[in-house]
């Protein structure tokens, strides 16, 4: 009779689907593999390990061959993934089938727009070492997505290392090939445990507590050298969260001043602040009558309250609160604009919005701001545009009156235009939020959360909201396909960043051109062109702070309540074939029940950002 090592080789020679079974293929008799219990801690795991692929102490194959994709309880397939500098990284260099001691490979999923997985990425290094069991134990993490969400590319992948440091091999996966191990839809990172000496997937474990991922390591190494199951770990929580849970919170502390803007000279001049203001309510630079504060009221916490703003026309997007929006990598839903001042540029001259241009604009301020003006300017006294044949009383590029000035009118025109945009941005960052019953929570008040909020902010965990929407603004300035209902007067879906780069792309006044003050004028993104598949229907995390007067919500404003919110995350956003929406739901929204969504709107209703009075 064969004994099981000798069966094994000899199926090896005959077919590869056979080896598949002896390695634990859903045709054969594998182990069990561990369900992915989050935090709950460690469910169901292999009885016994599975077979060994060494012979008398030599690989009896090369790698095990995977005719399959990634899956739980299956080989692996190997893979070979970019790594750092452009390096292979092979999987099937983790493969040691004759690894005397039990030896595990952790592969991590992670994003880098991701707020658990920069936790992960900045703590778990005692964690994994704690276990004392380094030399069992490879950590080999898989960057899904950049910042932004993009796929990630070489930088991206230079930046998160950096962070995660020398013990960590890093490789780019912008196809998110472990997604099929994970045994439900589980926030990211999720975690993978790989026996090296079959390549076989263990289990996968998504978000764990760092006592529940130490555990789990010990937990399969066990397991695999035929060793006693170790107990179940002690969670240790404070006021009901784990020490991950609390890692998070305390970085949502309220934001202070917003950073430095090297882009605008006058970011943080008194004066330019001070006129900006005056430009922000004005009224009479649009032919129109309307002015930023229009849309952006400070008694509607700078926003308007309505679902789609109403300019000159309505708008086909909701108009967000800007009390924060000094402290954002992007502007607009789409990310359409790079700053707060390129962003300033945009309204005045749509015909939806204020109706103005830019020749009026500057002939306002002429007449009216001009004292003001060269005080906070003056690198660039105002030009004499009193002789109406050069400067005529309306037109902006694009227009006949426009088309028709000297290459220098136009330019001093738009020097001033451009910096009433720097102005109006020195009055934004001065806006401030006061702090919320989060921020009394966070700094030690354990009753400034009532039960219910704390059973919500415990449901923002367990369903993953705290992926996207992590930081001092609770948000990743990242952009996300969640199928929120369009705003288009015609019902149509809104593009949403895949036409924001493209207008990005096209822009006249960006951070690469002359009118940035940066020393070296550059453009924030990598140029894309044209944007990926993944960006359809993708919009820009908003900040919670606001929350819930910041409603209607979402970019098309169709969501009165945060429990329609709320079920629209439970639902994993509107149905494939809904037309008021474009794009696919990303894999890691996960769906949950209607319980979990009833308890979201007790934490979401304490996210108040009201702003201090403006001066
Ligand atoms: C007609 C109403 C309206 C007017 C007038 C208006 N806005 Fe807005 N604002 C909006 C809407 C709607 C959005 C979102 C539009 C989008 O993303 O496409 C927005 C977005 C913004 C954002 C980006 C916020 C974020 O989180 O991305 C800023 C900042 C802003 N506006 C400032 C201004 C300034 C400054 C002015 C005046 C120069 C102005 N707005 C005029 C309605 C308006
Ligand atoms: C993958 C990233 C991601 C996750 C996970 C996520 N959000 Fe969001 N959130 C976004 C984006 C992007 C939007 C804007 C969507 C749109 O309008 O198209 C948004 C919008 C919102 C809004 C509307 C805010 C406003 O002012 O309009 C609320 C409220 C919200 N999310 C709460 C949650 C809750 C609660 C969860 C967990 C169930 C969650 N989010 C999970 C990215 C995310």
């Amino acid at each position: 009779m064969f004994d099981k090592k000798q069966l094994f080789v000899v199926l090896t020679l005959t077919s590869a689907s056979a080896l598949g079974a002896a390695c634990g293929d859903d045709t054969g008799a594998g182990p069990t593999p561990v369900t992915d219990a989050g935090d709950a801690g460690d469910a169901a795991a292999p009885e016994a390990g599975p077979a060994s692929l060494c012979v008398d102490g030599k690989p009896a194959v090369a790698y095990p061959p995977a005719p399959h994709a990634v899956d739980i309880a299956r080989t692996l397939p190997p893979l070979e993934l970019v790594g750092e500098g452009g390096a292979t990284v092979k999987l099937a260099d983790y493969f040691e089938p004759c690894a005397p001691k039990a030896k595990v490979l952790v592969v991590r999923a992670m994003a880098a727009w991701c707020g658990p997985c920069l936790w992960n990425a900045d703590n778990t290094k005692s964690v994994l070492d704690r276990t004392t069991v380094a030399s069992q134990l490879r950590v080999l993490d898989l960057l899904v997505a950049d910042e932004d969400n993009l796929p990630p590319d070489a930088a991206a992948l230079t930046r998160y290392k950096a962070r995660v440091g020398a013990d960590v091999t890093v490789a780019l996966d912008p196809a998110f090939t472990f997604r099929p191990a994970q045994t439900s839809a589980l926030p990211l990172p999720v975690y993978y445990f790989v026996d090296v000496r079959t390549m076989q997937v263990l289990s996968s474990i998504s978000d764990p507590a760092p006592e529940t991922l130490a555990s789990r390591l010990l937990v399969e190494l066990a397991l695999l050298d035929g060793l006693p199951r170790p107990p179940l770990p002690r969670v240790a929580v404070d006021d009901g969260f784990s020490e991950n849970q609390w890692g998070l919170l305390r970085a949502m502390t309220l934001p202070g001043a917003p950073p430095p803007d090297p882009t605008n000279e006058y970011a943080d001049d008194p004066g330019a602040a001070a006129l900006g203001k005056q430009l922000f309510f004005d009224t009479a630079l649009s032919p129109n009558a309307v002015a930023c504060s229009t849309c952006h009221d400070p008694a509607k916490e700078l926003g308007d309250g309505v679902a789609q703003s109403l300019g000159v026309a309505k708008v086909d997007r909701n108009s967000p609160n800007i009390a924060l929006s000094s402290h954002a990598r992007w502007q607009f839903w789409d990310g359409r604009a790079e700053n707060l001042w390129t962003q300033a540029l945009g309204p005045p001259e749509d015909s939806k919005e204020i109706g103005s241009t830019r020749l009026y604009i500057a002939h306002q301020i002429a007449q009216r701001y001009q004292a003001a003006y060269d005080a906070v300017f003056t690198k660039y006294p105002l030009p004499d545009l009193s002789d109406a044949a050069r400067f005529p009383a309306t037109g902006k590029p694009g227009d006949a009156a426009w088309q028709g000035m000297t290459a220098a009118d136009q330019d001093a025109v738009t020097r001033i235009y451009v910096n009433m945009g720097k102005a109006i941005a020195a009055f934004e960052r001065t806006f401030r939020v006061k702090p919320n019953a989060l921020d009394r929570y966070i700094a030690g008040d354990r009753a400034a959360l009532a039960p219910a909020a704390k059973e919500g902010l415990a449901s923002f965990f367990k369903s993953g909201c705290h992926q996207c929407h992590w930081g001092p603004r609770l948000t990743n300035d990242a952009f996300h396909v969640l199928r929120f209902p369009t705003g288009k007067q015609d019902g149509t879906a809104d593009r949403g960043r895949a036409d924001g780069v493209a207008k990005l792309l096209g822009a006249e006044l960006h951070l690469g051109t002359k009118w940035s003050d940066a020393q070296k004028p550059v453009r924030p993104f990598v140029e894309l062109s044209p944007p990926p598949p993944s960006m359809v229907g993708a919009f820009k995390t908003p900040t919670l702070r606001g929350l819930p007067k910041s409603g209607p919500y979402g970019h098309g404003g169709r969501f009165t309540t945060l429990a329609e919110v709320a079920k629209h995350y439970g639902d994993r956003g509107l149905e494939p074939n809904d037309p008021r929406a474009a794009g696919t739901v990303e894999p890691w929204v996960p769906n949950f029940d209607t319980s979990e969504q009833a308890r979201l709107p007790a934490f979401l209703d304490v996210l108040t950002g009201e702003p201090e009075p403006i001066n």
